[in-house]
């Protein structure tokens, strides 16, 4: 567990598919335009942390957040982002955007290997559930269900825009 000063929510932001697919060839292997909604919807305002290989499938800092990528390359620099070490250090670095900004909560934003790490420290899970088994090469890791309150924020269904059904659910940590 990472040591924390604040009481600041860490929540991670993810959409997955029935088989705990996330990603395929380094990008989203769907098309939801409503779940990308929903993901500007949680993210807007606050402080966000992604990984080096996720920052560069989005392509650009995303506006109106402060975008905080994960890297071991010393030598990483991007417009508009601040480059983090490692896990603690982007968490240090997103706490002291989210006070200057009197922001409550920090998105983690993928991809696998920063869920992975994050998943233990973190309260609050924006979980698109995608009611599909999708072939893809980039996994969420396991987790029970049991561990979290489960509310319904939004469902939709599949039509023309969207490819597949799917619901976003906030889970709470159980104390
Ligand atoms: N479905 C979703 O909601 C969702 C969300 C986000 C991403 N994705 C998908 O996930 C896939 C990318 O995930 P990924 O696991 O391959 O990559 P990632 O987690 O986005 O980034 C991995 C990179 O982060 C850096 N890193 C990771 N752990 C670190 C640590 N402890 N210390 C320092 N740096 C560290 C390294 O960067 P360097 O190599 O620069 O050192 C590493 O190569 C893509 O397919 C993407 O589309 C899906």
């Amino acid at each position: 567990m990472i040591d924390r000063q604040t009481n600041i929510r860490l929540a991670i932001v993810v959409a997955m598919a029935r088989n705990y697919v996330i990603g395929k060839d380094d990008g989203l292997p769907w098309q939801l335009p409503d779940d990308l909604k929903w993901f500007r919807q949680v993210t807007m305002g606050k402080p966000i942390i992604m990984g080096r290989v996720t920052f560069d499938s989005i392509g650009k800092a995303l506006p109106g957040r402060d975008n905080i990528v994960i890297s071991r390359n010393n030598d990483f620099q991007e417009g508009n982002v601040t480059v983090a070490g490692d896990m603690e250090d982007a968490i240090a670095i997103a706490e002291a955007f989210a006070i200057a900004r009197d922001v409550n909560e920090i998105a983690i934003i993928g991809g696998a290997q920063i869920y992975a790490e994050a998943l233990p420290n973190v309260s609050r899970l924006y979980l698109t559930e995608i009611d599909a088994d999708i072939e893809g090469d980039t996994f969420f890791p396991t987790f029970s269900m049991d561990e979290w309150d489960r509310s319904v924020a939004q469902e939709i269904t599949s039509d023309d825009r969207n490819q597949y059904a799917a619901r976003m659910l906030t889970l709470d940590r159980k104390a």
